[in-house]
């Protein structure tokens, strides 16, 4: 249903590409689209992008070196818990020493070792130390700055405090993005849109990522015609740094993995090991496995968080500077004091369907980052993998849209085409609360439905603003993730049943979620037949 914009001011343009958002997967996206000569507009709802928040690094396997590509591939299958897809996997790791490579070229600053070359550490699934990090532990805020630098001196056309609002399409495709910049609403006209609006950390009411966190990008691609899948794998991180107080803007600083890869160990109040007999990789388990230890062991003793022993880490401050700097503002000192944490929402390793050039099944339609699924991460993303797969896609979808929108003959349609979708909406707050009531990093099916029965019934708006456009993306995709969470009656990776503790081999399948003509959400379960 669409309704006309009721707005006074209405700003149209013409572009060749649109790319929504501005961090790793959006900056290398449009850097790629405009040196191959298209005019590209950069939207951008907020400078607070994910990407900054990015502690651990950036895992990839060097050429030369002991480790290998086959080595790296296996680890995120493992982790991925049978749900990736071994072929888009492959090729993106096959990438990782490009993306680098470029980055350091383009006066990126990672860490050395004595020899020069750069470090390495390890998280959680890996079986080898070949994760690069810069400034300890603020790899993302270097990528960051970096790709910043970089699109400043190429003088990309980056417009900032603008919310898309629609991405119109038809049996053709994409006709452009329907924005508001909170005075008017943009109308640009375009042949390829990339979204690359990260991820629905704010669907919960503790989770790592930034207060943009709103899932924006499956509620426009949902409405636009593209499919989603694997939503119901939400990775909680295990290691949140726990204080009483909810955060503000939902944002609990994250304590990196790679604490643990460098010998921190997590403990119970009672000094006992929590992941002890777990897993044979221990506190270096995959984030699934680690994040149900700890949740199980606060539920045991009846507490909201467990503590990470940082103290045998040697010269803790100068390594982590971000995890030290957050620890201090509670007054710890991670070299003499244990680091409470709890598990908080970090990750969709699932999203909108794509390759691994991030080409949705709409033509001109282009999804990286965390927002897609190429099948990279199946139900469990590995530590570090999620960098790289920003800008090995982002890239690549930088390209595969130029050539589109440069092989793109259609005309592009008039402003008279645009109008605004209507949506259910939840409070937000309501939303967040049930959300991380019934949909967690422990779930069961009468939560679920009764989560999907709340959110199905919520009051239908027209979607003309910004505040109104994330509620309503936090809403269609907390609905999306449910019916997939409850259709998924098994556990795995990250989606753990307590009604259904074990796997099924015939779902180990993606689950994946479209919009129907009536605006529904249609689920689709091809259950495997003839599994032993
Ligand atoms: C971390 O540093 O623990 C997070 C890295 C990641 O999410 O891959």
């Amino acid at each position: 249903m669409t309704t006309s914009p009721t707005t006074s001011g209405v700003r149209d343009e013409r572009v060749d590409i649109v790319v929504v958002g501005g961090g790793a997967a959006g900056l290398s996206a449009a850097r790629v689209a405009a040196r191959a000569g298209l005019r590209v507009v950069v939207l951008v709802k907020s400078a607070d992008t994910a990407t900054r928040y990015a502690q651990g690094g950036i895992a990839y396997v060097a050429t030369g070196g002991a480790d290998s590509v086959d080595a790296h591939v296996e680890d995120t299958v493992v982790a991925g818990a049978g749900l990736c897809d071994v072929d888009a996997a492959r090729s993106i790791v096959s990438s990782g020493a490009d993306v680098v490579e470029s980055l350091v070229a383009r006066s990126g600053r990672f860490d050395r070792a004595v020899d020069g070359a750069l470090a390495r550490t390890r998280e959680g699934g890996h079986h080898a130390r070949r994760i690069v990090h810069a400034g300890g532990d603020a790899t993302g805020a270097e990528v960051q700055r970096t790709l910043t630098a970089d699109a400043q001196v190429a003088g990309l056309d980056i417009r900032s405090g603008v919310t898309v609002l629609r991405v119109p399409a038809g049996p053709y495709g994409v006709h452009g993005v329907l924005a508001t910049d909170g005075t008017d609403t943009l109308v640009f006209h375009a042949r390829a849109v990339v979204l690359a609006t990260g991820g629905l950390g704010q669907l919960y009411t503790c989770s790592t990522n930034p207060s943009g966190a709103t899932a924006d990008g499956i509620a426009l691609a949902l409405d636009a015609g593209a499919d989603v899948a694997d939503l119901e794998f939400v990775q909680f991180h295990p290691t949140a740094l726990y204080s009483p107080e909810v955060p503000v803007d939902g944002r609990r600083p994250l304590v990196s993995e790679a604490v643990r890869g460098e010998g921190a160990v997590l403990i119970d109040m009672h000094g006992e090991s929590v992941t002890a007999g777990v897993h044979p990789l221990g506190d270096l388990a995959p984030r699934d496995v680690v994040a149900r230890a700890v949740t199980a062991r606060m539920h045991a003793l009846g507490v909201d968080h467990v503590l990470l022993d940082a103290t045998g880490v040697e010269r803790v401050g100068e390594r982590f500077p971000t995890v030290t700097a957050s620890c201090r503002e509670l007054g710890l000192d991670p070299a003499r004091d244990p680091i409470p944490v709890a598990p908080a929402a970090h990750y969709a390793c699932g999203g909108v369907v794509t390759d691994a050039h991030g080409r949705t099944c709409v033509p001109g339609l282009y999804a990286v980052g965390e927002l897609a699924r190429t099948g990279l991460h199946g139900g469990n993303r590995l530590a570090s993998n999620s960098l790289l797969e920003g800008l090995v896609t982002g890239e690549r979808a930088g390209r595969a849209a130029a050539e589109f929108a440069a092989a793109a003959s259609r005309a592009v349609p008039g402003g008279d085409e645009i109008a605004f979708a209507t949506a259910r909406v939840l409070p937000r707050p309501v939303l967040q609360a049930l959300t991380t009531a019934y949909a967690s990093v422990l779930r069961d099916g009468s939560g679920l439905d009764e989560l999907v029965a709340v959110l199905s019934s919520a009051d239908t708006v027209t979607v003309d603003g910004a505040r109104i456009a994330e509620d309503a993306a936090l809403t269609v995709a907390a609905e999306a993730l449910a019916r997939a969470a409850s259709a998924r009656t098994e556990s795995r990776g990250a989606h753990t049943r307590t009604d259904h503790p074990d796997r099924d081999d015939e779902l180990c399948v993606p689950i994946t979620v479209r919009r129907s003509e009536s605006g529904e959400l249609d689920v689709t379960v091809p259950r495997l037949t003839g599994v032993d």
